[in-house]
């Protein structure tokens, strides 16, 4: 598959990019500069040996020769970076990693106007380009290593199944237990599950709760 991370230069599109490109699928990481990107794609592929196809390039290159987009840019930016690669979206999946966060106080569940962040680049991008949430609830001090094992669970909203698999087998393809919790409505839950995190965070003192569903036979 061929993926483009939008803010793949990022803390948590740059370790999802390096998981993906790990497991064989040809990843391009998108930027707001082209040679930030590229520089960012060369470090990733000598971390991991020269072995994988990572690449960089403008946002809307990367999405336009993409099969599957995944964005992972702050909330206060995912429109407008949504607005620059609209055009290069249209029939493709869009997996959204955004929270819509309102520093300082990132330890406190807040939804924006249309419910989630999702809901809002749904609305905004209109119905030929399906949105799907995932990566929400993994702390990116879990994903920058890619040998390490990640316990938290991937919980996957959308409203449709195919595009859930979708999301669904890239969570495993980056070494993670994917479930499915419902239709994209349900993506506020999930958005809003990370800044609890973020308060355990800190009242532990540790850099990576996360969440694990439990009483699942697989
Ligand atoms: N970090 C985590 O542990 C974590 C975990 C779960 C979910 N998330 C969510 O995932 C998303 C990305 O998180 P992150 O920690 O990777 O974020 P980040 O490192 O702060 O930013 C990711 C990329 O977004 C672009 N960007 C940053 N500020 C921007 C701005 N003002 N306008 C336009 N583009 C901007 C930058 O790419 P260019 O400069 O190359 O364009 C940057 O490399 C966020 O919505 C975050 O809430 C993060």
């Amino acid at each position: 598959m061929i993926i483009a991370v939008l803010g793949g230069t990022g803390e948590q599109g740059s370790g999802l990019a390096l998981r993906w490109a790990r497991a064989g699928h040809q990843v391009i990481l998108g930027s707001r500069m082209a040679e930030k990107a590229e520089r960012v794609a060369q470090e990733l592929c000598e971390r991991l040996g020269g072995q994988v196809h990572v690449t960089g390039a403008d946002n809307p290159s990367a999405a336009a020769v993409a099969d599957v987009v995944v964005l992972s840019v702050p909330y206060s930016s995912q429109l407008s970076i949504l607005n620059s690669v609209r055009d290069q979206l249209v029939g493709k999946l869009l997996i959204s990693v955004v929270v819509p966060l309102r520093p300082p106080k990132v330890s406190h569940a807040w939804r924006p106007e249309a419910g989630s962040a999702a809901m809002e680049a749904q609305s905004f991008l209109g119905a030929d380009i399906p949105v799907v949430v995932a990566f929400q609830n993994i702390s990116s001090a879990h994903v920058a290593d890619p040998a390490h094992e990640v316990e938290s669970d991937v919980l996957i909203c959308g409203d449709k199944s195919e595009h859930k698999a979708v999301a669904g087998r890239l969570a495993a393809d980056a070494g993670m237990r994917a479930v499915d919790a419902g239709p994209l409505a349900n993506a506020s839950v999930v958005e809003g599950l990370t800044a609890v995190l973020i308060g355990i965070n800190i009242r532990h003192r540790v850099a990576g709760a996360g969440i694990r569903i439990t009483g699942l036979s697989g």
